[in-house]
């Protein structure tokens, strides 16, 4: 058990790298032709176990903490199944990957990802010509590849970024153009990382085209991630005497929902230093706490905060007024239903909360500690959604919270090194 306390966030951090690039870095560098070096890659279980699968197929993987060195030896069929473990996104982009590698691979995780719909990227790959066998849409799931597809064009059934990213990983050696429409704002590091490491792509947030051509291994500075960084700054935003400054954090716009939902509450937020990281923009927050008030979260502003609708129910939570989350039903085909796993959170804390199939109501404004010990769900972004949630009111005990260590290893020091427990008003001091 876990006991995150009440108490302002002050200073500055580097939060964890940011896992979706760092999963598509150790990706695109085990068939880029060549070395490529991975700066501050996100270390938790996710990515490892996609280094960890990239090393299985052949490439040379050279760990050193702080930088991952790769080198493509040309991939081979792995001498056992691929376990994915929690990883949705090591599954479903390695899927792609392998089938345009003409590897036959089976894929394998744990309970909670054996739960999680896979049929979203057999399908397109079947309609390559790729055979795949799944467990009833589920895993295992086993990928026949080819390597000499003729690329062509393919509609997205829905707005995922693991979809178009496996589409697109599965054309990398294709003959022809590839085309993928259908898309609302997912986030496209994999176009940018395309174009990074030297390819000819176009894309506009709705339609990509991507011309035949090889990958060059690239250096890649990974910025810290936005999605863990959501955690620093809600807390920062609903703690009064909070003030943080979160580095080096990427802002690419098809990530930035939190800041466009914490600013429609009215959180005192400012975006400085500015600039372009190896083709992704990067600025430093600052975050400080001031009175927030409900919004709307609908439509593509989910997609653009997909990870972070947890933490923005905990703004909610601390808002004036209802906030409405809808078109969110994706949320309970996470690494947990995280609709239903924050409902629970906040009712537990005292807060009004309608569960709807696709989202939640929440009336902020009465929240309390918990009587009794709050659940993880296992899920890694609820543990920290809590921890954000106690600041303001602490302190809340969680079970089975080092489930963190699926995207932030560090994310307890880290969150401890900021806080000042029991400092302001209103508070009694932590235990
Ligand atoms: C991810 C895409 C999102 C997100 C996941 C990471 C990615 O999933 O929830 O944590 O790195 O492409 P969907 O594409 O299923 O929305």
């Amino acid at each position: 058990m876990t006991v995150f306390e009440a108490g302002p966030l002050r200073g500055e951090v580097r939060v964890a790298g940011d896992k979706s690039i760092s999963h598509r870095a150790l990706m695109f560098a085990a068939v880029a032709r060549g070395t490529t070096r991975v700066e501050h890659p996100n270390r938790g279980a996710d990515v490892l176990t996609t280094r960890d699968a990239v090393a299985a197929l052949g490439a040379r993987v050279d760990d050193r903490g702080e930088t991952i060195e790769i080198t493509s030896t040309g991939l081979h069929n792995p001498s056992h199944t691929i376990d994915a473990a929690n990883s949705g996104t090591t599954s479903r982009l390695m899927m792609g990957l392998c089938a345009g590698q003409g590897l036959t691979v089976t894929f394998d995780g744990d309970a909670s990802l054996r739960r999680r719909p896979m049929e979203r990227i057999a399908r397109p790959l079947r309609a390559m010509g790729i055979a795949v066998e799944t467990n009833n849409g589920k895993l295992p799931v086993t990928v026949h590849g080819i390597d000499d597809l003729p690329g062509g064009e393919f509609a997205l059934e829905m707005p995922s970024a693991q979809v178009k990213s496996a589409i697109l990983l599965a054309n990398l050696r294709a003959r022809g153009p590839v085309r993928v429409t259908g898309d609302a704002s997912s986030r496209d590091h994999t176009e940018r990382m395309l174009r990074h490491f030297g390819r000819m792509i176009v894309f506009d947030g709705k339609t990509i085209v991507l011309e035949p051509g090889e990958l060059t291994a690239q250096r890649v500075r990974v910025p810290a991630d936005i999605s863990a960084a959501a955690f620093f700054m809600v807390a920062a935003a609903i703690t009064p005497e909070s003030d943080v400054l979160l580095r080096d954090v990427g802002v690419n716009s098809t990530r930035t929902g939190i800041l466009d939902i914490l600013q429609a509450m009215g959180a005192a937020i400012t975006l400085r230093n500015r600039r372009d990281v190896d083709g992704e923009p990067v600025a430093d927050i600052s975050v400080r706490y001031g009175e927030l008030h409900a919004t709307t979260i609908d439509g593509d502003l989910v997609v653009r905060a997909i990870d972070e609708i947890p933490i923005a129910a905990v703004a909610a939570a601390h808002a004036g007024g209802t906030t409405r989350i809808r078109d969110a039903a994706d949320l309970r085909a996470k690494e947990s239903d995280r609709l239903s796993a924050m409902a629970k959170t906040l009712r537990a804390c005292g807060i009004e909360v309608t569960e709807h199939d696709d989202g939640l109501d929440v009336t902020g404004g009465s929240a309390q500690p918990p009587e009794a010990t709050l659940e993880s769900f296992d899920d890694h972004r609820i543990a920290m959604a809590i921890a954000a949630m106690a600041a303001p009111t602490g302190p809340h005990a969680v079970d089975e919270a080092a489930c963190v260590a699926i995207s932030y290893p560090d994310f307890e020091r880290d969150w401890r090194g900021l806080q000042r427990p029991g400092t302001h008003a209103g508070i009694s001091p932590a235990h």
